[in-house]
Formats: structure tokens, C-alpha cells, sequence
């Protein structure tokens, strides 16, 4: 077997092999991205396909700025046409539905093309232009990469909404983004149980500017199709041509729009360009997950997330790589399951989250010890602190103490990695991420803007010129990009609200969010929204939502609730569920639901959450006397215990 990592006290290494075969193992990469880092990402943007060259690689006018400025390209044409000579019968995309007894299927790049080209000339056919919006509510089954990339080569520009999100959730995202198409099924598979989709996508575009709703019929339930509204994309598919030519999109004409939690009630529609995200996509993908070849690269994430999109879409493809998109959950039929994927489909580059981690370490090894996993050879961790045990059992269980642990340090903002170490390069150090990503500049700066001293806590920023994959702006709300991001350290500082540290080497440890955003099992969350949510039933006075550390999960959110003309009861703990349920989605139900006479609040009347945070965690409260209701505290310690 090859040896890919060494150790060295407490810190692994690339092995010599590993070195060997990565696209990048020099070392002297980052010093050397740095002296001009313009001319650095220009260089890789270089490698892919453009219609017209860029005339200016970067521009700025703070705190927007541009990339390969009147570049012309088309990702789609760069992750599909540019292969099909060298590549077009490897396999770009398998795909492995859930039902056990239900056969996969495998698509190579001819056949990924043909398949895009027929769907963007559908879209073309409804009237779907450059520009465009267009919804997407699908789960993971090869038409999501289909629609994704029919969208990219069109110039439409793509919303993509996380099947498990709520009807209203849906809504809100469809009326933001005024998309006149959804492109949605009839449901899928989960736990073995056909789930229903379409009956909430109909709900979800009542009073919305959605005009054509295409359905993939992926159960061949009896959905119901409203007539002059809903198409079947097999139909359609059929109908149309096999050949479909790219757009010509400017690098800094918009590819998606993905909405993000932030610290308000209303999630952010985060935009992202063309020619930027692609080289960032294209290049993490690169020397990240070092794809090559023989690699088959399995990124666990949902289309609905931004990992999804660059990892289990447009980064995997841009590099000519196979990538494997799983359908169903990792305990069914049972535990095993990933781990049979990986021995069958001989998965060489393996992405996921810490949850997915600790879940399996809990089940023990048994799942996995019944499968041979030697084909891997890379890790990735993604979305939330991973800590030392969880890392070490990745490490030795699952990567048989000779893969390297990527952990991977990026946000939906940021579109692609920005801190992960390198494996060609390492070190691979438990709970530590490490290095910006070559071309990067990412530092720790303390309260006053002052870069920390070693070891020394701090926030983690990005100074300019900004990576290429960073968001654009905030759709429809260029108030709202402003102050989120760029109000901390003025408009030369990109501010993405985590803590860190950096330690010896300029390695850099992330500790999370350090504001009212949380992480549930990598899903990111926002406090306020789920108030929001709370605040909509009748017999809510007023409520404050925080996490709470979770052994699996990471972090699970907490509701302090007031009530009004109704007393405590489990029932009403259940239609505060219902609630979270119906406006976010079940990934939003609070684990613990406390009903309280007061939250803490300060003079102005804000809801002190540091201080409920601060309680849940066992931790020193701090000064209180600043309180306007310094009392409930007390009373709050009593109910909680
Ligand atoms: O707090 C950081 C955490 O996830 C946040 C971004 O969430 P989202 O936009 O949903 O994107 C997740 C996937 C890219 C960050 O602000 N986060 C992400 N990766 C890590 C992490 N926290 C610790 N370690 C990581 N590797």
C-alpha cells in the first residue's frame, strides 16, 4: 500500500510518495503567490478556456472589485466542452440513488454534455435568458448538476434552495431573486420513504413571479401537474437539441445567487460572478483535492450548500475529474452505507463534515471495519470546528492512519477554500486548518485592527487584493454587503465573523463564529431568522434563540421563549417546533425549549444572548449589573440547572 503521510510528534507530514503525486508540493508557493498575487491568479485563469482575454486582471473601487475585467468565458464550456476531446467518454459524474435494490448510473463527459446542452436549450425554449433567474429545488439526482450547469452555459443565473428548506423558505429566496422558473421534482428517497417535494415547490411559487415549473419525475408519483405551468423535464429533454452554444459571459457577470444566513431575520442572497469563482473553483479543487486521473472524489455535501456547488459540481468538473453524487442519508439502509460506497466505487478523495465524523465515531467501528477503504487517499473536513478526537478518529478509522485530514477553512462568501493545508505540502495538524490558500492574504487581527500576536485570539480577515471567488455583493441590498462585511475594519479588510489564531508557521486554527450565527451539524443558522420564525405564533410574547454545544452536531440551537395567554405545556413545545418547522425547516428545530417570565436584556431593551450563550456553556457570565432585568438571571440559572 503507498504510504501518503509520516508522522512527526504531534503533526503528519506528506510522505515522500504523496509529494510525488500531488499537483503542488513546493513549499516556497506561498511566498512566491504573494510577491504579486494578481499576476498569481491571472497565471491560473490561464489554464482555462476564454473566448476573449481579459484586458485587466484585477480592479478595485472598495469595497467592490473585479476580476480578468472584460475576460470573456463560460464555466459550463470550461467544465464540459474543454474535456470532450481528451476525456469525453471518462466517467465525470456517478451517481448512486438510495434504494438499495435501485441501480446507479454513471455519465461520462459526452454524455453530461449532451444532457446540459438539451436542458439549456429547454431553458432557451421558456423564454430563459441571460440574466435571468432561475430557482432550483432539487435533491441529489443527476438533473441538479444538469440544471446547475444549463444555467451556467446560458448566462441564467442560478438560485439553487435546499430541498429540505420549508415552502416559505423557498418563497422568500423565489421573491428575492424574482426567478421566473423553478426547476423542482416530485421527491425523492430519504430513509428508505419517498419524500414529496413537488406539493411544496406548488405552494412555494403561489404569489411569486415563477411562470414554468419544470418537474423531474424522480419517485413517477402521480404527481399533479398544473396545466400551462408545470412541464416534465423528461418531455422536454427529448424535444430538444443535443447542441447548444455557450454564452459569452463577461468574467464579472453574475453565475449564482445562494442565500445565506446572516445576523438579521432575512437571509442573504450572496452573489457570485463567472470568471472569478471558476478559477477559484477550478484551482482549490486542483491542489486540494489534488484530483487526477485515477481519482474518483466524493464530496458528501448538498447541492443546497455552497460546498455543493463548488465541490460537488464546478470544481471537481473544471478539472476533468469523477465525481460521485450520493442521493440518500449516511444510516440507510444502514451505517454502512458510505462505506460500501467507497469500497465499490474505489472513492480516492473523500469530502464531509465533522457532524457526519462524530456521528460514525459514536456508532462505532463496526460499520466500517466490514469494508476495505484503501483506495483512499485524501480526507477533507468542512463547515464547523472539527476537534482533536473527532479528527484523530477520522484519521486512523476511516483514513487507516495514512490520509491526510484537509480541514478545510472557507463560507458561502467566500466561494471556494481559503485555508486548508495543502497535501502535498502539509503539515496536517488535529483542530488546526491551516495556510491561506496560496494567492491569499487572510491574517488575525485583534479588536483595534492590530494583526495578533501568535497564539493570541483574535478575528480572522482577508486584506486585499481579494481572492477571485469572493462574493460580489448582496443581491438587491448593496446596504446590506456593506455593513456585514466590510464595516468592522473599513473597506479595505474583508471581516467574515469567525475567531482565530494563528500559530507557529502561520498556520491558522478557526474557533468559530463570533457572531449570532450558528453552526447545526455544518448547516449554518441564524439566531434572528429563527426568532423570526418563533415570534409568528400567536402565543409568543418574545423569544431569544442561542446554541448550545452538542456532541454530534456541533452546536444545536436553544429557545428562550415568553409566553402569552397560554401556559407551558409539551404541546406548545411542539407547535414551536411546527413553527421552525414551517418557516426555515426541520434543520431549524430548537433542541431545548425553555419557557421563561424574562430574557436578559440591556438598558436599550437588546436581548443579551451572550450572556444565555454563556450560561448554557457553564462559562462566567461577566458583569450583569449593566442589565436592565439583571434578576432574571438568577431565575434563569434555576431553569436551566
Ligand atoms: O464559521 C465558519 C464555519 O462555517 C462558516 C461558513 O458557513 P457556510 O457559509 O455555510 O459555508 C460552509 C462551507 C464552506 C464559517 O464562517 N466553517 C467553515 N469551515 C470551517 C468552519 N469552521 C471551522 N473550521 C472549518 N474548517
Amino acid at each position: 500500500m503507498t504510504k501518503w503521510v509520516v508522522k512527526d510528534k504531534d503533526v503528519f507530514w506528506p510522505s515522500e510518495e504523496m509529494k510525488k503525486k500531488a499537483n503542488m508540493s513546493d513549499p516556497n508557493i506561498y511566498g512566491e503567490s504573494l510577491k504579486d498575487q494578481v499576476s498569481f491568479w491571472a497565471s491560473k485563469a490561464s489554464e482555462l478556456f476564454w473566448f476573449d482575454k481579459w484586458k485587466e486582471a484585477y480592479q478595485e473601487d472598495p469595497p467592490y472589485f473585479k476580476w480578468f475585467v472584460d475576460g470573456k468565458t463560460n464555466l459550463c464550456f470550461n467544465c464540459l466542452d474543454r474535456h470532450l476531446d481528451s476525456r469525453g467518454d471518462r466517467p465525470a459524474l456517478i451517481w448512486v440513488p438510495e434504494p438499495p435494490e435501485e441501480e446507479g448510473f454513471t455519465l461520462t463527459y459526452r454524455e453530461l454534455h449532451e444532457k446540459v446542452c438539451r436542458f439549456s436549450n429547454v431553458l432557451k425554449g421558456l423564454g430563459v435568458k441571460k440574466g435571468d433567474r432561475v430557482g432550483i429545488y432539487l435533491p441529489m439526482i443527476p438533473e441538479t448538476q444538469i440544471a446547475l450547469l444549463a444555467c451556467a452555459r446560458i448566462g441564467a443565473i442560478h438560485t439553487v434552495v435546499f430541498s429540505a428548506f420549508s415552502t416559505e423558505s423557498l418563497k422568500d429566496r423565489l421573491v428575492d431573486s424574482g426567478a421566473k422558473i423553478l426547476i423542482t421534482a416530485d421527491g425523492y428517497y430519504r430513509r428508505g420513504k419517498p419524500i414529496e417535494l413537488k406539493e411544496k415547490a406548488d405552494k412555494g411559487v403561489e404569489g411569486t413571479e415563477v411562470e414554468k415549473v419544470v418537474v423531474v419525475k424522480r419517485l413517477g408519483s402521480e404527481t399533479k401537474m398544473k396545466e400551462g405551468r408545470d412541464l416534465d423535464f423528461n418531455d422536454i429533454m427529448e424535444n430538444s437539441e443535443p447542441e447548444c452554444e455557450p454564452e459569452k459571459m463577461e468574467s464579472n457577470e453574475n453565475l449564482f445567487i445562494l442565500y445565506t444566513s446572516g445576523t438579521t431575520g432575512k437571509p442573504k442572497g450572496i452573489i457570485h460572478d463567472t470568471g472569478g469563482y471558476m478559477v477559484q473553483a477550478y484551482l482549490t479543487t486542483k491542489w486540494i483535492f489534488d484530483l487526477q486521473d485515477d481519482d474518483v472524489f466524493w464530496c458528501t455535501a448538498d447541492i443546497g450548500w455552497v460546498t455543493g456547488h463548488t465541490y460537488a459540481c464546478y470544481g471537481p468538473l473544471l478539472n476533468g475529474g469523477t465525481m460521485l453524487t450520493y442521493e440518500g442519508s449516511p444510516d440507510y439502509p444502514d451505517l454502512g452505507v458510505w462505506w460500501k460506497i467507497i469500497q465499490e466505487k474505489k472513492i480516492s478523495v473523500f469530502y464531509t463534515s465533522p457532524t457526519a465524523v462524530r456521528m460514525f465515531k459514536k456508532a462505532g467501528t463496526g460499520w466500517i471495519d466490514k469494508h476495505d477503504l484503501s483506495s483512499l487517499r485524501l480526507l477533507g473536513s468542512v463547515g464547523e470546528p472539527i476537534d482533536r478526537e473527532a479528527w484523530i478518529w477520522y484519521f486512523e478509522k476511516i483514513g487507516g492512519g495514512n490520509c491526510p485530514i484537509l480541514d478545510t477553512w472557507w463560507q458561502t462568501e467566500t466561494g471556494g477554500i481559503l485555508i486548508t493545508a495543502l497535501p502535498g505540502i502539509g503539515p496536517f495538524i488535529p483542530t488546526v486548518a491551516g495556510k491561506p490558500f496560496p494567492g491569499t492574504r487572510l491574517e488575525v487581527l485583534d479588536e483595534d485592527g492590530k494583526k495578533t500576536k501568535q497564539g493570541q485570539e483574535g478575528y480572522l480577515v482577508q486584506k486585499k487584493p481579494f481572492a477571485p471567488g469572493m462574493l460580489r455583493g448582496v443581491y438587491g441590498n448593496p446596504k446590506k454587503y456593506m455593513d456585514t462585511y466590510w464595516s468592522k475594519y473599513g473597506l479595505d479588510v474583508y471581516y467574515p465573523a469567525d475567531g482565530a489564531i494563528e500559530q507557529e508557521g502561520g498556520n491558522i486554527k478557526i474557533l468559530g463564529r463570533s457572531d449570532d450565527v450558528m453552526k447545526v451539524a455544518g448547516h449554518r443558522m441564524s439566531t434572528a431568522e429563527m426568532e423570526d420564525a418563533i415570534n409568528r405564533h400567536p402565543n409568543i410574547a418574545e423569544c431569544a434563540v442561542v446554541s448550545k454545544p452538542d456532541e454530534i452536531k456541533g452546536e444545536v440551537p436553544v429557545a428562550f421563549v415568553i409566553l402569552k395567554n397560554r401556559e407551558p405545556s409539551d404541546e406548545m413545545k411542539k407547535e414551536i417546533k411546527k413553527t421552525t418547522d414551517k418557516y426555515i425547516g426541520p434543520i431549524a428545530r430548537p433542541a431545548e425549549i425553555y419557557f421563561v417570565e424574562d430574557v436578559p436584556k440591556t438598558r436599550s431593551g437588546k436581548i443579551m444572548r451572550r450572556i444565555l450563550k454563556n450560561m448554557l456553556r457553564g462559562k462566567d457570565l461577566g458583569n450583569i449589573t449593566t442589565l436592565r432585568n439583571p434578576e432574571c438571571v438568577d431565575r434563569l440559572k434555576e431553569i436551566i440547572g
